[in-house]
């Protein structure tokens, strides 16, 4: 596999190598990283961008001397490398304040702090250069239906997302919310369980203008979703702001495999879609390729940055069978066959008006119903070629 160059634009979150893999079960198997060595390190494998949130690097709590300081050596170790800091995010779940979420906690009080620890690192999201600011509400929600009055909450994270762009549009950072859905863990139910729950929450918002969704592979599978599908339509609509890739195994508990190590077949397709687009064209995702996984609790240190370069080399590898599938004229003659690029042929034609479709014989009393439906769209066969070239036989 080729090694990775900054027009790959990989991207780590801090707290994705530096998880002392610390579970539900068992102790920490791996001691803390300091973030200046993940960010050597993250260098010298290939990566172009880390991310992280507030705590990664500052630990909870510290003063504003300390906070300095940790910044400082931080921003040291940025110039020193060259990486950039893409996306930066807020935690508002380790700590028990955040028991019953931080937007759409059922205490006042206890949204009022998540407010503000949010816009303290909205601001530092600015004065680093992020482009994206990612909001995960892991904790926004419930494990008891009667636990929430659930207008109310849907209320006061609307509420909530809507004062952090409008803050941000107040200071004039150029910056952008991307949420992230999740559909449970660590909640029993979260709010916005999905990339349609949040495009839907978009909608409504009056800063609308600059919140799209960060969807994750894992947490649309968790749901038994086809993640690609979901981002298509996050594309569709113009809100893929951010991604976080990673490997899950169908609906369980968040796994967080390396990209490509859970549904193989189903990152090939994702990430066709992302480094091709669609077959007809339409909106495309540059943005960094942003792994959030989190190296198995089995991995010493050698283990962590093996799986970190074992998601690039995955995409890359991705990548170059899914550009040969999309150049391939077997495979182009066999998407016209199947008529995928019929599909984006509008339904009715410019200026057509009711009256005409109605009037159109052909469309409906002289169709020859039975005929039409004995089409074979040859899907399989085109499926086929799509996993030969997966797998490198073509
Ligand atoms: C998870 C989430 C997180 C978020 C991160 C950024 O399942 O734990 O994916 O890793 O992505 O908190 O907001
Ligand atoms: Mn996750
Ligand atoms: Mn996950
Ligand atoms: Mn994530």
């Amino acid at each position: 596999v080729r090694t990775p160059t900054p027009e790959d634009k990989f991207s780590f979150g801090l707290w994705t190598v530096g998880w002392p893999a610390r579970d539900q079960f068992g102790d920490a198997t791996r001691p803390d990283l300091d973030p200046v060595e993940s960010v050597h390190k993250l260098a010298e494998l290939g990566a172009s961008y880390v991310t992280f949130h507030d705590d990664d690097v500052v630990p909870f709590g510290s003063n504003d001397a300390d906070r300095e300081r940790i910044l400082e050596r931080f921003q040291a170790a940025l110039t020193e490398t060259g990486i950039e800091v893409e996306m930066v995010t807020t935690n508002t779940f380790t700590h028990p304040i955040f028991k019953d979420g931080a937007f759409t906690s059922n205490d006042r009080r206890v949204r009022r702090y998540g407010l503000r620890k949010v816009l303290r690192n909205v601001d530092l999201a600015g004065r680093l250069g992020a482009k994206t600011f990612v909001m995960w509400g892991g904790r926004e929600g419930a494990e008891y239906d009667s636990a929430k009055d659930l207008k109310a909450a849907h209320d006061r994270y609307a509420e909530g997302i809507d004062a952090v762009a409008g803050y941000i549009k107040e200071q004039g950072y150029d910056l952008k919310i991307a949420l992230e859905p999740k559909p449970n863990e660590p909640r029993g139910d979260i709010l916005l369980p999905t990339i349609g729950h949040a495009l839907a929450l978009i909608d409504r918002l009056d800063n609308a203008d600059i919140v799209g969704l960060n969807p994750e592979v894992g947490h649309e599978q968790m749901a038994g979703l086809n993640y690609t599908t979901g981002i298509a339509e996050a594309l569709w609509a113009e809100k893929l702001f951010h991604i976080d890739l990673n490997g899950q195994k169908s609906i369980k508990y968040d796994q967080d495999l390396v990209f490509g190590h859970g549904d193989l077949f189903s990152a090939f397709a994702t990430v066709d879609l992302l480094e091709n687009g669609f077959p007809s064209g339409g909106p495309t995702y540059d943005g960094p390729r942003h792994f959030d996984y989190k190296p198995s609790r089995t991995e010493h240190l050698q283990g962590v940055w093996d799986s970190a370069a074992a998601n690039m080399a995955t995409y890359i590898l991705l990548a170059e069978r899914a550009k040969a599938f999309r150049e391939d004229p077997e495979v182009k003659a066999a998407m016209e066959e199947a008529g995928v690029f019929d599909l984006a042929i509008p339904t009715m034609s410019e200026g057509e008006t009711f009256a005409d479709l109605l009037a159109d014989r052909s469309a409906y009393e002289d169709l020859d119903v039975d005929a039409v439906a004995e089409r074979n769209y040859g899907f399989v066969r085109l499926n086929q070629l799509a996993l030969e070239h997966a797998l490198g036989a073509r």
